[in-house]
C-alpha cells in the first residue's frame, strides 16, 4: 500500500507502507523531513504531526480523544484535518493516502 507525504515546499515522497505500520514509522524510516516521532508513537511528543489531505480526511477519521489533547501542543498550528501520524495505521482503505507535513 502507498502513502504520499507533501513537504511544505511542495516536494512529494511516496512510500510503500505495510498494513499495520503507522505513517510516522514509515516516514521516520525513510527520513522524511519534519516527521520526527520522538516518543516512538506513544502519543507524548506531537512531533509526528501531519495534516491529512482533505480528500482523505473522512477515510482517515478524526483524532482519538487522547490524541486531540496532544494536537493542541503541536509546533505547527493545528489544522482542521491535523492528526498525529503515529496514530494512523495503514489499512486497505487508506491505500494512496496523502498527508501534508506542516511548516514549522
Ligand atoms: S510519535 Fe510521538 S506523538 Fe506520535
Amino acid at each position: 500500500m502507498k502513502a504520499t507525504w507533501i513537504l511544505p515546499d511542495g516536494q512529494q515522497t511516496t512510500l510503500d507502507v505495510a498494513e499495520g505500520t503507522s505513517l510516522m514509522q514509515a516516514a521516520v524510516a525513510k527520513g522524511i523531513p519534519g516527521v520526527i516521532g520522538e516518543c516512538g508513537g506513544s502519543l507524548s511528543c506531537a512531533t509526528c504531526h501531519v495534516v491529512v489531505d482533505p480528500d482523505w480526511a473522512a477515510r482517515a477519521g478524526g483524532p482519538l480523544p487522547f490524541e486531540t489533547d496532544m494536537l493542541d501542543v503541536t509546533e505547527a498550528e493545528r489544522q482542521p484535518t491535523s492528526r498525529l501520524s503515529c496514530q494512523i495505521r495503514m489499512r486497505a482503505e487508506l491505500d494512496g493516502i496523502v498527508v501534508h507535513v506542516p511548516q514549522v
